[in-house]
């Protein structure tokens, strides 16, 4: 039975990583550290809290008086380091948060790990949970990204987790700790703040509100089912050799009004009436510094831990559009509050 540190786990993919490691290892203790900043909601848990095997503690991974307190209160096999400011349109006009959560709060939570390590928790391993940004923007014909491609942070947020992720590899090479680092393409499915791409184009559209596309909407991501990752992250913890990272992505290259298409047209087919959705794009301003490209070469994780993903993007979408169609009390509490402030500054209307 394992013991684990998630961070962060009332957030997307956090949160969508509790769920899945619970239902798939019941006896294991989940314990979720999270701050609840305007992404963290304890809804996308609805369920887990009755679990025996979960307890949710409210705090931040910058604390590190919480963190002595934590590490000797539970022995801690294992850290998953979700606890992050995730958003890049956030990053440019608040970039000091950034540097505190990802550079700061990893580091807090690395030496936390490390003491534990050195004392009660010997078993103690550090997975730290990064993004395919650090590795910078791809030209249309440059190969993916591998674990060897070179860090280029363009965005306030990658360059702070490329900093982050230069931590973890210091304490393995300097002190020792079993660190394990992943790098991911973006992810879509349930719980998704509607800040992101996809839940946003989804949420505006059944308001027949503006879908708003960035520049010439043919920057191009590489996208995975949510689930997909929280497998992969499962196959580096479950395999993953101690100081090294591994790639996770579909394999999926979209470009963005690709993607926004595709999303109108599953609308048009399961809420059919008004017009065709794709009407409502909307070319507006580019973000600054707008990455052009990413795509990951997920090889090696394929090939030393039999990693693939399940889903299909032509079946991922559906089943994201299904989610948030049968979830309309989630949708209208996450639009409510701090987002309605934050899309007004962000896109200039409500
Ligand atoms: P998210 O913004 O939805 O969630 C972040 C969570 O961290 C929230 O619950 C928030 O309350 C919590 N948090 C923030 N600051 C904290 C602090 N100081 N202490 C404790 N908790 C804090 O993010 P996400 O999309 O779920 O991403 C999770 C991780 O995965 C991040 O590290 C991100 O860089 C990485 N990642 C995301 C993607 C993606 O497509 N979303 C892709 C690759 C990697
Ligand atoms: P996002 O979901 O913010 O993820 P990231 O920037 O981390 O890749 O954005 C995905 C892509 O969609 C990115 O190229 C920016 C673009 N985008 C828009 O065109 N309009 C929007 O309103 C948003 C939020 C993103």
């Amino acid at each position: 039975m394992k013991t684990l540190l998630v961070t962060g786990g009332a957030g997307f993919i956090g949160a969508n990583f509790v769920r899945y490691w619970l239902e798939r290892y019941p006896g294991d203790r989940v314990i979720n550290l999270d701050a609840l900043t305007y992404a963290g909601n304890l809804e996308n848990l609805k369920g887990v809290e009755a679990n025996d095997n979960y307890r949710f503690v409210r705090g931040d991974i910058c604390d590190a008086s919480l963190l002595r307190t934590l590490f000797d209160e539970e022995v801690v096999d294992t850290v998953v380091n979700f606890a992050a400011e995730s958003h890049v349109d956030r990053s440019i006009t608040d970039p000091g948060a950034f540097v505190r959560t990802n550079i700061e709060g990893t580091f807090t939570l690395l030496e936390a790990a490390a003491n534990a390590w050195r004392g009660d928790a010997p078993d103690c391993r550090f997975l730290h949970v990064s993004t395919d940004e650090v590795y910078g923007s791809l030209g249309p014909d440059d190969p993916p990204f591998t674990e060897r491609t070179p860090y280029a942070p363009n965005s306030p947020y990658s360059a702070s987790k490329a900093a982050s992720d230069h931590l973890v590899r210091a304490w393995f090479h300097t002190y020792g700790l079993p660190v394990l680092t992943t790098n991911c393409s973006n992810n879509y499915g349930p719980y998704q703040f509607p800040e992101k791409l996809i839940p946003l184009v989804i949420m505006n559209a059944l308001e027949d509100r503006p879908l708003p596309i960035y520049g010439d909407g043919k920057n191009v991501r590489d996208w995975l089912y949510v689930e997909d990752h929280c497998r992969g992250i499962d196959a580096v913890l479950a395999g993953g050799r101690a100081g090294e990272t591994y790639n996770i992505g579909g394999c999926n290259e979209w470009t963005n009004i690709d993607i926004v298409a595709r999303i109108c047209r599953t609308l048009d087919e399961l809420r059919p009436g008004g017009g065709p959705k794709e009407d409502l794009i909307t070319y507006i301003k580019d973000r600054p510094g707008h990455d052009r490209r990413y795509a990951i070469d997920a090889g090696k994780l394929m090939r030393e831990l039999d990693w693939a993903p399940l889903y299909q993007f032509e079946q991922g979408i559906v089943k994201t559009v299904q989610w948030y169609l049968e979830h309309p009390a989630w949708v209208e509490h996450a639009r409510s509050g701090d987002y309605r402030n934050y899309y007004r500054q962000q896109y200039g209307h409500n």
